[in-house]
């Protein structure tokens, strides 16, 4: 661990047996448009990956559904061989089509066959974590994960991935997963507008899970609230910013994955994160998910 990582704001965390920072980064927004095809500015997402590792940061998530490959190419491209302490964090269960859709994809030959490209499309000869994304667009669909997971489970057997966890996941598939593997992460949407979990999220904290919130600005829709503007405003700073620290206070077991595909952005959510929120402050935030 260098000691650049270990100014990170929120510390680190153990997943597993490795440790991250609790500020990593979100590959996600590094493809084109609707997450297909390359981006426009190829050298500027090569930038940000070099940028987020000079930070200190040391969790990347992926998934070679982002472009699709296009993501894990511009990662390998920008970091490979990667840093020792660098762990990149992929997802599987999901495929691409025509129309940029989603589609599931969680059949056993599907999900070995993702694990294959995302080890070749990365230079990897064993995956760190490897998330079992569930539901679709609209969230957590309920139904049994058993098949799929004891998939990905065999897969950790034989030393191809180190870690499991699953994404997009409702409390029952979380409990069927750890039936049948031990977990190290959950990553659902979650942010200052979005509070579903967080019941789950004190529960994985107690028993020493990561919680990864997908969408922790918002995602495609920024988040918007006038609380939020109006305790950023009293603070000097910006609802990103503010956004960013709730979340790190929120609970130790959270992780942060913001995306973005500017270095400034980049730089100034590192910056931001590391904001103070006093008690007064957290009351007020704490109401936006309950109005
Ligand atoms: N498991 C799943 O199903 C799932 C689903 C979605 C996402 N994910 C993961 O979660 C990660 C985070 O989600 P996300 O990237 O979609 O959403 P996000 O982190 O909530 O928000 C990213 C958006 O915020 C903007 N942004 C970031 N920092 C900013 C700043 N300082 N000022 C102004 N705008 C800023 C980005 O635009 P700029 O590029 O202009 O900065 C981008 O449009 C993804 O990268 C992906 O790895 C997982």
């Amino acid at each position: 661990m260098s000691a650049l990582s270990l100014s990170l704001p929120g510390g680190t965390w153990a997943l597993g047996d490795m440790t991250v920072t609790r500020f990593g980064y979100g590959a996600m927004q590094l493809a084109g448009p609707g997450v297909m095809g390359p981006p426009a500015d190829r050298d500027g997402a090569l930038a940000v990956l070099r940028e987020a590792v000079d930070l200190g940061i040391t969790h990347i998530d992926t998934s070679d559904a982002y472009g699709p490959r296009i993501t894990n190419q511009l990662i390998r491209e920008a970091l490979h061989p990667y840093p020792e302490t660098l762990r990149i964090v992929t997802k599987v269960g999901a495929r691409r089509d025509e129309q940029g859709g989603w589609p599931p994809a969680r059949r056993p030959d599907q999900l070995r066959r993702q694990v294959e490209e995302n080890l070749e499309s990365l230079g990897l000869e064993t995956l760190d974590l490897v998330n079992l994304r569930l539901g679709d667009a609209a969230g957590p669909q309920a139904g049994s994960i058993a098949e799929a997971f004891e998939t990905l489970a065999g897969l950790q057997r034989q030393g191809v991935i180190r870690h499991l966890g699953v994404s997009n996941a409702t409390a029952e598939q979380i409990a069927e997963a750890r039936s049948i593997a031990p977990i190290v992460c959950v990553q659902n949407m979650y942010n200052l507008a979005h509070r579903h979990d967080d019941e789950l999220i004190d529960r994985l904290a107690a028993e020493g899970i990561a919680y990864v919130p997908f969408f922790p600005l918002g995602g495609f829709s920024p988040l918007q609230s006038s609380t939020l503007s109006a305790v950023a405003a009293r603070l000097e700073a910006t609802p990103m910013s503010v956004a960013l620290a709730w979340l790190l206070h929120r609970s130790p077991n959270i992780l942060l994955i913001p995306g973005t595909s500017s270095v400034a952005h980049l730089r100034e959510n590192v910056a931001g994160a590391r904001l103070s929120l006093s008690d007064e402050d957290l009351a007020e935030l704490d109401g936006i998910g309950r109005g």
